[in-house]
């Protein structure tokens, strides 16, 4: 029996880099959320294991032992089938790849192997708005998040990821402010927009794309990249808002991926 699962773009709506580890390894505070488009996969039990990848950015993606699906399958100890309909822009601080394979664990039961995939991939077993600290591993879910409309918008650079924290100056950042609640969505908006990306300036300072991304959002309550780039949100007050501009943004810049979307809150 085939079974069919989302994989929600992964939004990091603060990341704060607290420290390194002595293997290199950064120290994170971050609040993440989820966003309702995605991409989708079909896993069928199969005598050996393939992957078929198709959708908008299908291109590039590999479709063998380097595909984290791939690998997730393997760790659960089964071959399996598995079609993957890429409908996220891959390397862009939205964890698709992250998403993908937590999607695989979660369906075949295997959700302890999270870590060995990658340090985004924890978080992404659960869709619910988590705080996540250490190089990832260490989850909790926040409660009074309010469910947002944002805008993403992915300018078609790729930012590699140890890149952007090679650029990062200062390894040492205060901790997010950790009073987690909330008696409003205004409560909630100040809040974030005390908080910060670290990663912002040294994924801009070599990609003047995303500075130009960031730009395109001024228009919103808030604008920010989330995880190491590229792909930038902006958060707008309501669905009617945040469509108007995702369209204006879409037409200036047709080659841009622009998405209105709806966060899921708790
Ligand atoms: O764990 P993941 O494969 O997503 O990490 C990609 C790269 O990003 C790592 O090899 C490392 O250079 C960097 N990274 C880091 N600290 C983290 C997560 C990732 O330095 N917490």
């Amino acid at each position: 029996m085939a079974i069919e699962v989302f994989a929600p773009a992964k939004i990091n709506l603060t990341l704060h880099v607290t420290g390194q580890r002595a293997d290199g390894y950064h120290l994170l505070d971050s609040l993440v959320v989820f966003a309702d488009v995605g991409d989708r996969l079909t896993i069928d039990p199969a005598p050996r294991m393939r992957v078929d990848v198709s959708g908008p950015f299908s291109v590039g993606v590999p479709r063998d032992e380097r595909n984290l699906v791939w690998r997730a399958a393997e760790l659960a100890g089964v071959t399996t089938q598995i079609s993957l309909e890429k409908n996220l822009p891959h390397g862009a601080g939205i964890g698709g790849g992250s998403s993908d394979a937590a999607a695989v664990l979660r369906a075949l039961g295997a959700e302890a192997h999270a870590l060995v995939l990658g340090s985004d991939v924890p978080v992404c077993l659960l869709d619910a708005p988590q705080r996540m600290r250490g190089i990832g591993e260490n989850v909790v879910p926040v409660g009074g998040v309010p469910a947002l409309h944002l805008v993403l918008v992915n300018p078609g650079v790729h930012v590699p990821t140890p890149d952007v924290f090679k650029r990062l100056k200062k390894k040492e950042n205060p901790p997010m402010d950790a009073h987690l609640q909330w008696s409003d969505r205004a409560a909630f908006l100040a809040w974030l927009i005390e908080q910060r990306n670290d990663l912002q300036a040294p994924a801009a300072s070599g990609n003047p794309a995303i500075l130009a991304a960031l730009k395109t959002l001024k228009g919103a309550e808030l604008a920010r990249m989330s995880g190491s780039g590229s792909t930038c949100f902006g958060v707008y007050p309501d669905a009617e808002t945040v469509r108007d501009a995702a369209a204006e943004i879409a037409e200036k810049q047709p080659r841009w991926w622009v998405e209105a979307v709806t966060t899921v809150g708790a």
